[in-house]
């Protein structure tokens, strides 16, 4: 385990919650599990069992940061027994966002990459836990991965709640418009914070510019006019996505310097503005475009945490 992330400790339960009254023990199941953004919101509550991603890079990644190599499995065809046999209570699942992404073909259900959400609903029907956990893009209530899911939560006498939350509500410079759902066998609720002022950018920040972030004067020239320019006291960043480290207009916001030049957000920048811990890190050489795309994927964790905590909110005693 990386020693540094141990000062990720648990933020103390932000909710009334008068059930709630130290560690809990959950068994988390934590599917497409990326950089183990879910691994991190549970932390204190519960722990993972087992976590299953197909990246090679993901997977480096959340080894290297927590200890522990996910599952490299596709995931549509890993066998129901297998994943019961891990005697998980709670799923963690933040399935791939590009079958009903506003970006994307918005195939649904006839996009291949649906096929791993819809053999993972044959899982819940046959095998489900106490209590799951779902992230999407904020299209996807209206998708029919969404209404299928619904219809068996329901035919399974699961109550749910659902949720649109940005991390700018709770006080993060940086727009990430998330879909969250929870459901259990209990009644469940899905509070909206109180939303807070975001804060500058400035303490997100990198002490010094990477000269290899900065936009030639080519660039500036041809995509400048479209970009969304930041300043250290802003207090706002657009959604940096996973193609950030390519592209250009409409892949996040971009600083400029006090001597007028523009350049790109770190990865490490990113990560801040997601609310990972200092001490997360990705294996050396991992090219600079990977980690943009690990974090264009990624979970923000106060969000994360705030729908877990909704979720233990919701626990009967
Ligand atoms: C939206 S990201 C999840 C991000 C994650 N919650 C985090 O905290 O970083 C989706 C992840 O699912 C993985 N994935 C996509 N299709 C998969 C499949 N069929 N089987 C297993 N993993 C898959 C991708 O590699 C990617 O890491």
């Amino acid at each position: 385990m990386n020693a540094s992330l141990d000062r990720f400790a648990p933020q103390p339960c932000a909710l009334p919650n008068p059930v709630y009254a130290g560690p809990m023990t959950w068994r988390v199941l934590e599917l497409f599990a990326g950089l183990g953004g879910w691994r991190l919101a549970f932390r204190g509550i519960g722990s993972v069992v087992a976590a299953y991603d197909i990246s090679p890079h993901a997977n480096a990644t959340y080894a290297l940061n927590h200890g522990e190599r996910p599952r490299a499995r596709e995931l549509a065809s890993v066998p129901i027994r297998e994943l019961a046999a891990h005697g998980a209570d709670t799923w963690a699942l933040s399935p791939p966002c590009q079958p009903t992404c506003r970006m994307g073909l918005k195939r649904d259900l006839e996009d291949p990459r649906s096929k791993a959400f819809l053999h993972l609903l044959e899982v819940l029907a046959e095998a489900p836990p106490e209590r799951l956990v779902l992230e999407n893009v904020a299209g996807f209530p209206g998708s029919g991965s969404h209404a299928r899911l619904v219809a068996l939560l329901e035919r399974l006498g699961f109550q749910r709640a659902d949720l649109l939350l940005c991390p700018t509500a709770l006080g993060i410079p940086n727009q990430r418009p998330r879909f969250y759902l929870i459901a259990a066998r209990h009644p469940v609720r899905l509070m909206a914070p109180e939303p807070l002022e975001p804060a500058p950018l400035a303490p997100y920040l990198d002490p010094e510019s990477d000269p290899d972030l900065i936009l030639s004067p080519e660039e500036v020239a041809r995509f400048g006019p479209g970009l969304d320019l930041v300043e250290p006291t802003d207090k706002r960043s657009t959604c940096f996505i996973g193609g950030y480290g390519q592209r250009y207009v409409g892949s996040g916001s971009f600083l400029r310097l006090e001597d007028g030049r523009l350049r790109r957000f770190s990865p490490a920048e990113v990560a801040r503005l997601l609310g990972y811990p200092e001490g997360f890190r990705f294996p050396e050489p991992l090219p600079r475009e990977a980690r943009y795309k690990l974090l264009g994927n990624g979970l923000s964790l106060p969000a994360a945490r705030w729908i877990v905590e909704n979720l233990i909110s919701s626990a009967p005693a």
